[in-house]
């Protein structure tokens, strides 16, 4: 089958169309004929070569960390789904016409692909830093990326919750995190005085952006305590919670397709391409301003 393969580490670049065997389904696992591959920032750092300590990688590779498709293969000890079957979920290898998923839900005919495969990473790390952080109702949350997939989500589902939300974002994508129930602030020098001027206290922050917003936060924050980045390794000489433990929860998803399908929650889609395009593709999710998910079609 054809899926898109990495044979060295390096930039985008070495993202090319190449051919693969097929995978069967295994015990507990489904075979997805792939309709969507959402792209991650996860995807880039290991195409890189940065996660080799951590995470090493086998090459050739297939990146993709979430597909949407139809059902093709049913493993054992599966119950409650058939092939022909409309379903989102965590694979690994996903950019390719073909993947194995071991958690997944079913997708309504509500949902186009596209959209659907754009939400298994974003909706377990929002869900995730949330549950982490505690909230409770009328504190305030300063998060860090919130015009992004990871920010965006979890502000929309702190707000949701009664939370105060402070985002930040680029000028570009002020109107969106207002739009998500937020005060909107951009990044950058002068930071402090900025959300200072929006809220005496911040009770807890959310960083989802990874570039150095980290001592701000502190500062802000009065401390390091109930300060949690996702991606910024400077976490670890300032004291502060990295956290990069997926918890995937069928349950979570099959939630999130519904708050997406009523319009309570978006998860936007800023471009779809081909899987030949892959490498377009990552370059713009590697630059950290997509402005949206980026997602790509076989
Ligand atoms: N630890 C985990 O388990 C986990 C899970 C999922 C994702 N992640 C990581 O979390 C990060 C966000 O993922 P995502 O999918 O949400 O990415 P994304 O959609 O590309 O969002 C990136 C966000 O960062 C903002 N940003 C860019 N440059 C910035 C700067 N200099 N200062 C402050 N904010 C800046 C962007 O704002 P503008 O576009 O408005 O400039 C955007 O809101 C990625 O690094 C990803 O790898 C980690």
């Amino acid at each position: 089958m054809r899926a898109v393969v990495f044979d060295q580490f390096g930039g985008p670049e070495v993202l090319h169309l190449g051919e693969v065997p097929e995978p069967d389904a295994g015990p507990g696992q489904i075979r997805v004929r792939v309709e969507a591959v959402g792209l991650n920032g996860f995807d880039g750092k290991v195409r890189s070569g940065a996660m080799e300590a951590q995470f090493p990688t086998r090459l050739p590779a297939v990146p993709g960390l979430e597909v949407a498709g139809v059902v093709d293969q049913v493993g054992a000890d599966v119950a409650g789904v058939a092939t022909g079957d409309r379903v989102t979920g965590w694979t690994s290898r996903g950019a390719a016409e073909l993947a194995i998923l071991k958690r997944w839900a079913r997708v309504p005919d509500a949902l186009d692909a596209t959209q659907a495969a754009a939400l298994p990473v974003v909706g377990e790390a929002a869900r995730r830093a949330l549950r982490i952080l505690a909230l409770l109702p009328g504190e305030t949350l300063l998060v860090h990326g919130a015009s992004g997939g990871v920010g965006g989500l979890a502000t929309q589902l702190a707000v949701a919750a009664g939370v105060r939300v402070i985002g930040t974002a680029s000028p570009a994508n002020q109107e969106r995190v207002a739009s998500y129930g937020a005060a909107p602030t951009t990044y950058g020098e002068g930071l402090v005085d900025r959300v200072r001027a929006l809220t005496p206290v911040v009770d807890a922050v959310l960083d989802a952006a990874g570039s150095g917003v980290l001592p701000d936060s502190i500062e802000l924050r009065g401390g390091t305590d109930r300060v949690l980045t996702l991606t910024d390794p400077a976490a670890h000489g300032l004291g502060v919670e990295f956290n990069e433990r997926s918890e995937p929860s069928a349950a979570e998803l099959a939630e999130l397709v519904g708050m997406v399908v009523r319009g309570e929650v978006s998860v936007p889609v800023a471009k779809v391409l081909p899987l030949a395009e892959a490498a377009r593709g990552q370059a713009l999710v590697d630059a950290g301003h997509s402005s949206g998910k980026v997602v790509l079609v076989p």
